[in-house]
């Protein structure tokens, strides 16, 4: 059985499709009415329940299960934050997990994870992955670049923007490097991990075939989308204040002023890795969003 956490989520939601044309039987952890209905109508085994809340998640592990841990936020809002969800949700799980005595952890983490990062996000992904590692559990951890594919949140915010907006604006000069990677190679990293976890022990970093700049990716996004329009650099200063504002008013804003001092900085790894650790050549970027993105 294939325990998954954070199911109803873009990577997640794919998982499932992915899994279940396979043939895996699966175990969804959810939280909300709605989406353990439909995920009963899936021919899934659900399981209600919240990881930060530890009474929720009891008891629903068995030894035989392979565990993937794919909860996390990218901002921190209504009461949910990156050190309750990543920290304390990680370790929730993973005492539930060493409880049942699982045979596999598989934990999604992030590219540039680094304890010492001035990021929340960043700074708790790395100390989740010490939960794992540190847990005696047969572990996998991935850390993904920015992935994308239908329905993710990045790409979809970008080209909302390219329908109804006559110009782009570029925070700052755009010129930091990120190496998105397509959702069905990211399918394959995952594929491979559980047809075979002991040949997966250990940190991955996945990343796409190419490196290049949210100026450049915006550019091709609306090549893609046949939408080219005129882009201009905002001050980051100005980017950020105005963030600054919207946190404070909206609950959730177009971007934060964390997520803009993401951007500012290159989040990058070897173009092969993907290749040298599992075997194939990823999806180019064009070729990608040709996949869905329709003119
Ligand atoms: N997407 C990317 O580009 C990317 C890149 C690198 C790493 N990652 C990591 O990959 C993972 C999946 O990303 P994603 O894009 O699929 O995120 P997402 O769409 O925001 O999905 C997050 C999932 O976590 C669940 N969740 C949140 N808080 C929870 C809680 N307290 N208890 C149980 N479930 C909870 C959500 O459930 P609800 O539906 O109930 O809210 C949802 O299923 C995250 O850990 C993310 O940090 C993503």
């Amino acid at each position: 059985m294939i325990f998954i956490a954070g199911a109803t989520g873009f990577v997640g939601g794919h998982l499932v499709d992915d899994l279940q044309s396979k043939g895996h039987r699966l175990k969804c952890l959810v939280r909300s009415e709605r989406n353990a209905g439909q995920f009963a109508a899936k021919g899934v085994e659900v399981v209600r329940g919240d990881i930060t809340d530890p009474g929720t998640i009891e008891g629903v592990l068995r030894p035989e299960d392979f565990v993937v841990h794919l909860v996390g936020i990218i901002e921190e809002k209504r009461g949910a934050t990156f050190r309750g969800i990543h920290v304390e949700g990680t370790a929730n799980l993973v005492a539930e997990a060493k409880r049942a005595g699982v045979r596999h952890f598989f934990y999604q983490s992030a590219l540039g994870a680094d304890k010492n990062s001035w990021s929340g996000y960043l700074k708790t992904k790395a100390e989740a992955e010490e939960i794992v590692m540190n847990s005696g559990l047969d572990y996998t951890i991935f850390r993904p670049s920015l992935i994308i594919g239908p329905w993710d949140g990045f790409t979809k915010k970008i080209l909302d923007m390219l329908k109804l907006s006559p110009v782009v604006p570029i925070p700052g000069e755009g010129g930091a490097k990120f190496q998105p990677v397509y959702i069905k190679d990211w399918l394959r990293c995952i594929g491979a991990t559980i047809g075979n976890p002991r040949a997966y022990r250990g940190m991955f970093d996945i990343g796409g075939p190419e490196q290049l700049t949210y100026k450049e990716f915006v550019q091709m996004l609306a090549e893609s989308a046949g939408k080219k329009k005129p882009v201009f650099n905002v001050p980051m200063g100005l980017m950020k204040i105005s963030a600054l504002l919207l946190e404070t008013v909206l609950s959730s804003p177009p971007v934060t002023s964390e997520q803009l001092r993401l951007i500012e900085s290159d989040n990058i790894c070897d173009p092969e890795a993907v290749e040298k650790q599992f075997g194939f050549r990823p999806t180019p970027l064009r070729d990608a969003l040709k996949e869905f993105i329709k003119p």
